[in-house]
Formats: C-alpha cells, sequence, structure tokens
C-alpha cells in the first residue's frame, strides 16, 4: 500500500441479461485507496448498499479497514474477497464495538474467494501483547469486537478463506441465524501473549449461541504459533465452543491445534466476561449435534465445560465420532473455574453438571486417558469424563478403547 494519490474508485458494472424476466446482476468492483492511513470501509460499504440486492461484489485488491464493514445489505449477494483485508491496529478505536464485519440481517450471502487468496487479517498481534491488569492501559474486561458476527442472518456461505490475528472470536454466530455453512476455512493467530489465565478464553474460532443448522466443514485450526517470548502456556481460546440454544450443528473434518478448549459444550462461554448472569431458562438446551472427523490437539479436546454463571446446561442428542486425540488431549464433563473472576456469582453445586441424553462418543483414538479408582472414565491429569454434582448422565461408547462399564 503506498499511493495515496489513487482516488476512491468505485466501477459499477451492470450485465443486462436477455430475458426481460430476470434483472441483471449487478457487479461492484472496490478499488482500494493503497494506503494504510485511509479507510477502505466506507467504499465497500457503498458497494453492498449499491450491489447487495442480488449482486456480486468484487474486492481484488488489498484494503486497509479503519471501521466497521457492514454486510447486511446484502440480500443474495456474493461477496469474492480476494485480497486482503487488514484491520486497523488501533485497537482504541475497536474496543467495545460489536464487530469488524457484521452481517445483522443478511439473507442469501456468500462471502468467499475464488483464487483461495483471501484473507481477513485482525492485525492484534499488539493487543495480544498489550500489558494486563495495569490501571494506565485499557482494562481487559472491555470487549474487543468479533471478527465476523452473524446475527439474524439466513442462509449464509463463507468458504474458502484464511483469517488470522482476531482479537476476540473470529465467528460469533448468535441471535437467531438459520443456515450457516463455514467450509474450507484455515485460521491461526500468532504470538498470544503467555498468561495462561488470559489467554484460555481469549481468541475464539467460533462460538455458536442461539442458532439452527449450522455446518462446519473443512475447518484447520492452529493457534500454535506463538513464538516466545509471547508463548501461551497451554493453549489459547477456544476451537468452537458450543453454547446454549443450538439447535442441528455439525462440526466436520476439522483440525484443533494449540487452542486450550477444542470442539466442547461450553455453555455460558460465549460473552463470560461481560458478566451477563445466566441464560433465560427456556434457552438452556442445545441438541442434535454431530462432531465427525476431529483432530484433537488442545489441552481440553472434548466434552462438555460450563461456566459457572450458567443455570443448568441441557444437552440432548450429541454424538463425537471419529475424534484422534493426538496430544495433550483429555475428554471431560466439569465446571471452569479457572477464569478471571470479574464475575461474583454463586457456586451453588446444582449447577456444576448438566443434564445429558443421547450422548454418543463412538471411535476415539488416541490419547484418551484411563479410567481410575478415583475417577471413573478417561482421566488425564486433572480432567475426566465422569458424572457428578447430580448430573444426569447418558452416555454411550462404541468403539472406544477405554471404557469401564458401570462407572459412570
Ligand atoms: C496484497 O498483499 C499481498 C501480501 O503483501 C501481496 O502479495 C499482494 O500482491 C497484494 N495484492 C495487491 C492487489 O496489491
Ligand atoms: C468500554 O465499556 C466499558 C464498560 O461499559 C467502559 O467502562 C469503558 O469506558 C468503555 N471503553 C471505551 C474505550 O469506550
Ligand atoms: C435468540 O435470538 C433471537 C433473535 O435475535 C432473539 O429474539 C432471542 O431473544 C434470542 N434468544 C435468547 C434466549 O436470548
Ligand atoms: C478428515 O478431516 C481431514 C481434515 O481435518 C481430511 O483431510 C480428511 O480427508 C477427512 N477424512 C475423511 C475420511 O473424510
Ligand atoms: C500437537 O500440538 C503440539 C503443541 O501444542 C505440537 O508440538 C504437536 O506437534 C502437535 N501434534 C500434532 C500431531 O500435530
Ligand atoms: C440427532 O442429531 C442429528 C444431527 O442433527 C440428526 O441427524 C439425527 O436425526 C438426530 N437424531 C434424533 C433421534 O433426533
Ligand atoms: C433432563 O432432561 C429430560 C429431557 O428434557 C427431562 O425429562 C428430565 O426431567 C431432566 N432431568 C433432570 C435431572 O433435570
Amino acid at each position: 500500500m503506498h499511493n495515496p494519490s489513487l482516488l476512491p474508485f468505485l466501477a459499477l458494472i451492470s450485465t443486462a441479461l436477455s430475458t426481460p424476466f430476470l434483472s441483471p446482476r449487478a457487479t461492484c468492483t472496490v478499488q482500494s485507496q493503497n494506503y494504510e492511513v485511509y479507510d477502505d470501509a466506507p467504499l465497500i460499504n457503498d458497494a453492498l448498499r449499491t450491489c447487495g440486492s442480488g449482486g456480486t461484489i468484487r474486492l481484488p485488491d488489498n484494503y486497509s479497514i479503519r471501521s466497521a464493514l457492514d454486510l447486511s445489505p446484502c440480500q443474495n449477494c456474493d461477496i469474492q474477497l480476494e485480497g486482503i483485508l487488514l484491520m486497523s491496529d488501533d485497537w482504541n478505536a475497536w474496543i467495545n464495538k460489536t464487530a469488524y464485519i457484521s452481517t445483522v440481517g443478511a439473507k442469501g450471502l456468500t462471502l468467499r474467494s475464488l483464487t483461495g487468496n483471501g484473507l481477513i487479517d485482525g492485525h492484534s498481534q499488539g493487543w495480544f501483547q498489550r500489558a494486563r491488569y495495569i490501571p494506565q492501559y485499557p482494562d481487559p474486561r472491555e470487549h474487543m469486537p468479533s471478527l465476523v458476527l452473524l446475527s439474524s442472518a439466513q442462509d449464509i456461505r463463507i468458504s474458502n478463506l484464511r483469517l488470522i490475528d482476531a482479537p476476540r472470536e473470529f465467528f460469533r454466530v448468535d441471535g437467531g441465524n438459520q443456515r450457516v455453512e463455514f467450509s474450507d476455512l484455515t485460521i491461526s493467530v500468532r504470538d498470544q501473549w503467555y498468561q495462561k489465565v488470559d489467554t484460555m478464553w481469549e481468541s475464539s474460532a467460533f462460538q455458536l449461541r442461539n442458532s439452527s443448522a449450522v455446518h462446519l466443514t473443512r475447518i484447520a485450526v492452529d493457534f500454535r504459533s506463538n513464538s516466545r517470548p509471547f508463548q501461551a502456556d497451554g493453549g489459547t481460546g477456544a476451537c468452537v465452543m458450543l453454547d446454549w440454544g443450538l439447535d442441528d450443528v455439525s462440526v466436520t473434518d476439522i483440525s484443533c491445534h494449540g487452542t486450550y478448549y477444542g470442539v466442547m459444550l461450553q455453555f455460558g462461554g460465549v460473552d463470560m466476561d461481560r458478566c451477563l448472569g445466566p441464560a433465560p431458562e427456556e434457552a438452556q438446551i442445545s441438541q442434535n449435534i454431530v462432531i465427525k472427523n476431529y483432530t484433537a490437539n488442545s489441552t481440553h479436546n472434548a466434552g462438555f465445560l460450563f461456566h459457572l454463571q450458567y443455570g443448568r446446561p441441557q444437552v440432548d442428542n450429541l454424538t463425537y465420532d471419529t475424534v484422534d486425540f493426538v496430544g495433550g488431549a483429555y475428554l471431560e464433563n466439569s465446571v471452569n473455574y479457572e477464569w478471571p473472576n470479574y464475575c461474583r456469582y454463586t457456586w451453588q453445586p446444582q449447577h456444576w453438571s448438566g443434564n445429558y441424553s443421547n450422548v454418543w462418543f463412538r471411535t476415539l483414538s488416541g490419547d484418551l486417558g484411563v479410567p481410575n479408582d478415583k475417577s471413573p472414565v478417561f482421566c488425564k491429569t486433572y480432567g475426566c469424563l465422569n458424572c457428578w454434582m447430580g448430573g444426569a448422565c447418558d452416555f454411550h461408547f462404541e468403539g472406544v478403547p477405554v471404557y469401564m462399564p458401570g462407572r459412570l
């Protein structure tokens, strides 16, 4: 990015189709201003307003994004990112904003790269390495935006992109979305800070809540690339955090490396730093979830981990199928007590476990840990898949090497 003299340029090419009964498919091509101090977001937002209704928005250049992108005008539109969306690293400007890229109310949105060169760069190494808990610096409770927020959106497809260095979550799917597909995505963070207490809940690849028909496939998440002295001890953030209010979710062909949490049910995990308290009663279930062909290399890989603010989690019809625990791994059912204690929740034992029905573990391989006298099934280090504190655990095992029947 070097030439500040180029004028903002937005080409609108309408391609008339021969049949008068079809409206032409408009194409907007957004040309970058090619200078990092200029904000290209307004140009892209203009293109969305111009071509968003049934058209194509082409993004062939590298863009400097210094204010939020709003994809809401997209109704059956096709956004083709072939260059880089580089978010401003002036994080004081983003603090407390909702999202860098939001899709509130979008219907029929495709965001993809045809060439495979499309990259969304959250540019957050400075944020990762900020001094924490020092009064003159922004308080870590101040919320950084989701990189991409899906809310009240329908028929969304996001594919064939790379994403790096989101300050917090890469994708937050929340607020009543229907029919969402993520495929062929590579997601990584670099140089997260080393403090486990922070890094274990920062930087999620996916947070899903209150949505139905959400499908993730061919997703590679790798949060290992921490260079010293910024190595995160024990992993960074979550790979896929499944929170309350989900129905019909699949996560297939996924690998998670170097995240603290893998693909897990984590009720109360989304927004836990905002201290919002328990979810409403009617929302306390997630159901019809399949996690299949999952390469698990996180600290906590699979199972359930509920956050203390949460009421009584309920999960029905969940299957883990073909999970290879390749490292640092365990399967568990527990309560998260290890996060910064900003919120003063009452520790009520009846809220420490869930009500799980039709939960299947099929074809698990790798290092699962072993049952022992104190902790019945699959224990490793300090995590166990057991049923405790009044939980109702209808767990089934098939093709699993170590299991002591009757011990749950
Ligand atoms: C975008 O940036 C990448 C990496 O710096 C560079 O390889 C590519 O040529 C740039 N694309 C354009 C259109 O300038
Ligand atoms: C962000 O929100 C918090 C909590 O509401 C507030 O204390 C803080 O001043 C806000 N920060 C900025 C930069 O707006
Ligand atoms: C789920 O999202 C919908 C749509 O935004 C909203 O109306 C509803 O209140 C949300 N459910 C809960 C329990 O928050
Ligand atoms: C399992 O997922 C990996 C990607 O993580 C993929 O390469 C592999 O082909 C998948 N296996 C099957 C049987 O689909
Ligand atoms: C699992 O992650 C660790 C680092 O956390 C890494 O050293 C190891 O190579 C990874 N295993 C595989 C099979 O990729
Ligand atoms: C369980 O959930 C899966 C995935 O959504 C679905 O295919 C299956 O039909 C469900 N089973 C039952 C008994 O509802
Ligand atoms: C668990 O959920 C089932 C089905 O939703 C319900 O019938 C049962 O009462 C619940 N059990 C407990 C202990 O909450």
